[in-house]
């Protein structure tokens, strides 16, 4: 199913029924590495999975995807469904994404789930590295896109299987969607000092191999946020839902049967 905002196509998936989980993806993937995670939590909860703009089958928007523009594209789907409080799970730019909804609609958040995520804004150099991947995006498409992110995304651990499929989700995406999400995500705000305001439900996932968040980050947002909690996924890189899915989704079905 489609929703149109700012003449964006956003496509999304809506499955089960019960409280309402909204999953969010990672850069440079789709709604799809979410499928381990929907195939369990649709039977007892209404599974809200979209393609973020530029992602999967969603259409590609012209200019920078910053997290405040992704975040009205969730309010407006969010609107679609008449829906007026979720559970926000986002995993790495979808914690980004996540921060941002919390910072201007926290009502609107009744637990948080933070995976493989970090609420430090990027260095200058990180900043430079970012527009090199756009400009690489634009200039050489999204397979050398897959070919600099896969060994960064996965740990030695992956599968072949998972691989290909990360390898499939970002040649799905469009090159201007990922050059306007890695700009977006150049310009994301700190959210350090958002940390000790959250006073929703927090649980915290990482990846115990993850070279992008590693566990210390990990541990850093945990001792940051009351109340939360922490689980590290043993032998898993930055994408520990898909790399060990059993292990995600019982930490992540736990928390939620618990609110
Ligand atoms: C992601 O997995 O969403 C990205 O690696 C996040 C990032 O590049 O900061």
């Amino acid at each position: 199913m489609y929703i149109e905002n700012d003449t964006i196509q956003i496509h999304y998936t809506v499955r089960g029924s019960g409280l309402p989980v909204l999953l969010l993806h990672a850069f440079p993937l789709s709604g799809a590495m979410w499928e381990p995670q929907r195939s369990v939590l649709e039977a007892s909860y209404r599974v809200i999975v979209p393609d973020l703009r530029g992602f999967g089958q969603s259409s590609a928007p012209v200019g920078i995807s910053t997290m405040d523009v992704m975040v009205d594209d969730l309010q407006a789907l969010l609107r679609h469904l008449d829906l007026d409080k979720v559970v926000l799970v986002g995993l790495s730019m979808g914690g980004y994404i996540a921060f941002q909804f919390l910072r201007r609609y926290p009502r609107q958040v009744q637990a948080l789930v933070l995976a493989a995520t970090r609420a430090t804004p990027d260095t200058d150099e990180a900043r430079a590295g970012r527009e090199a991947m756009a400009v690489l995006a634009e200039t050489a498409g999204a397979a050398s896109i897959a070919d600099q992110m896969l060994s960064r995304l996965l740990s030695p651990n992956a599968t072949a299987v998972v691989q290909a499929q990360v390898r499939d989700m970002i040649m799905a995406a469009d090159p201007a969607g990922i050059a306007a999400a890695v700009r977006g995500m150049a310009l994301r705000y700190d959210s350090t000092d958002l940390l000790s305001s959250i006073r929703v439900p927090t649980l915290l996932i990482g990846g115990e191999q993850d070279a992008l968040t590693p566990p210390a980050t990990m541990q850093a947002m945990q001792n940051a946020i009351d109340g939360s909690s922490l689980t590290i996924v043993p032998g898993a890189g930055h994408l520990p839902n898909l790399e060990q899915p059993e292990v995600f989704t019982t930490a992540l079905l736990k928390f939620l049967q618990r609110l």
